[in-house]
């Protein structure tokens, strides 16, 4: 049973579309694993994704209403055996609380699944407008299948 967290700033967001779009591909080609997701920030802890996520997720056929924020803690580096962050500032957070070389290799930036070594960040969403949560969508989606391949 591989666990996989995905990571974002205020786990509103990102985070748990890429945890519905991942828990959506596993299931579908009957892979052993667990998703969960959560910030980096408090923010928005106990709230559920952002509406405007939803409405994206939905669109998909994605439900993420379920959810709520939480915030990523020093236990996750032994609970879970991959940490995909989003950007390059949750990867500097989430590092700065490893405690040893083992919590940092499960780290890695989405984006380098599907675009090896290239370092990019999923584009923040929260303060744009619609066209910024279909991207958000598009490039998770090709992440995480390229990921989910990778398990089966
Ligand atoms: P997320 O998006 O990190 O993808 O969940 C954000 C949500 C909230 C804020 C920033 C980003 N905020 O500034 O409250």
């Amino acid at each position: 049973m591989t666990k996989i967290l995905m990571v974002c700033l205020g786990n509103i967001c990102r985070s748990p579309l890429a945890q519905g779009i991942l828990e959506g591909k596993v299931e579908e080609k009957g892979i052993e694993a667990e998703v969960d997701s959560c910030g980096t920030s408090s923010w928005h802890v106990g709230e559920p994704p952002d509406e405007r996520m939803q409405q994206e997720a939905t669109a998909h056929g994605i439900n993420l209403s379920h959810m709520r924020a939480r915030q990523f803690t020093i236990d996750d580096f032994d609970d879970f055996d991959k940490i995909f962050v989003m950007d390059t500032s949750n990867y500097e957070n989430v590092l700065a609380l490893a405690r040893d070389e083992n919590d940092r290799q499960k780290v890695d930036l989405m984006l380098n699944v599907s675009l090896p070594g290239s370092h990019k960040s999923v584009p923040d969403p929260y303060f744009g407008g619609g066209a910024g949560f279909q991207k958000v969508y598009e490039l998770l989606d090709e992440a995480c299948e390229k990921f989910a391949q990778s398990l089966v």
